[in-house]
């Protein structure tokens, strides 16, 4: 495995590539992230995993800062499954300040685009950038972060960008809190509390396997359940799988999206419903 830290040797490296599988990261790696590398080993091909806080798509409030940086660790959990880790320094990603962004559609702008504005903006610029410099042929990316996967698969088929993005399902602790990097900020008994926002999920699947069409009343009910529990709820929102717009009748495909935060620390979890 080579760690590789600058774009020229990246692009020396990977030049001699034919068929590569792309995971872009943030880093501080969890078991959720190996599953998307090794779902990216089983396509039999180069395996590049980037690791890349990328200060475009934090807020000027929000956690760039604070975001684990643990190059070290990730690099040995990547042994002997990633072929080149590419993990840049923001100046490498942005030698000139960026002023080139990509526009998003209004999509963008719901769910948790209604929270941290600009938020995909930047996600979508820096893994245009990403694709630009690794040119895989297959890039993966978690169902954890949905609507960002619907950004990216969005904008790959209208840029005509030549890559099959793959989705790899959420893992989970044991108590079914979905694995992120943020779930470290957790104090001990908001780390407790964390698993009710998959369950609430879970009520609301359940309620719509049962018959329940009226959706509204869904998400203000699972809205205020977490609220009546000490969430600061932004939402909870039932939507068409694909493109993540409000479902019309009889929409067989749904997602129920929630975001919510305990203390400080902002959590997101969906889960798909096939009726
Ligand atoms: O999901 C993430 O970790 C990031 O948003 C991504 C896709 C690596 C872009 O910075």
């Amino acid at each position: 495995m080579q760690v590789i830290h600058s774009v020229s040797e990246l692009r020396a490296r990977l030049a001699q590539e034919k068929s590569m599988a792309f995971v872009p990261t943030m880093g501080n790696l969890h078991a959720g992230h190996v599953a998307l590398v090794q779902q990216a080993r089983r396509q039999g091909t180069c395996v590049v995993v980037s690791i890349f806080v990328n200060p475009l798509q934090f807020g000027p409030n929000e956690d760039f800062d604070q975001y684990p940086r643990t190059l070290e660790a990730d690099c040995a959990k990547l042994q002997g499954l990633a072929d080149v880790v590419f993990a840049p320094s923001v100046a490498e990603m942005y030698p000139e300040q960026q002023s080139f962004y990509i526009e998003l559609p209004p999509i963008a702008a719901e769910l948790c685009g209604t929270h941290r504005p600009g938020h995909f903006r930047g996600m979508a610029t820096v893994v245009l950038k990403l694709l630009n410099l690794v040119q895989p042929q297959v890039a993966l990316f978690g169902k954890k972060d949905y609507q960002q996967l619907a950004i990216i698969r969005q904008m790959v088929t209208q840029f005509n960008l030549p890559v099959a993005i793959v989705g790899g399902e959420t893992v989970r602790a044991e108590d079914g809190l979905a694995l992120s990097s943020r779930n470290q900020y957790l104090t001990q008994a908001e780390r407790t509390e964390a698993p009710q926002l998959h369950l609430t999920l879970q009520t609301v699947v359940e309620a719509i396997v049962g018959g329940v069409v009226d959706f509204t009343v869904l998400e203000n009910e699972a809205e205020a359940a977490l609220a009546k529990r000490g969430w600061r709820v932004e939402y909870v929102s039932i939507r068409s799988q694909h493109g993540l717009g409000k479902p019309p009748v009889g929409e067989g495909r749904l997602v129920v999206l929630a975001a919510a935060r305990l203390g400080v620390t902002r959590l997101i979890d969906n889960l798909e419903v096939c009726l």
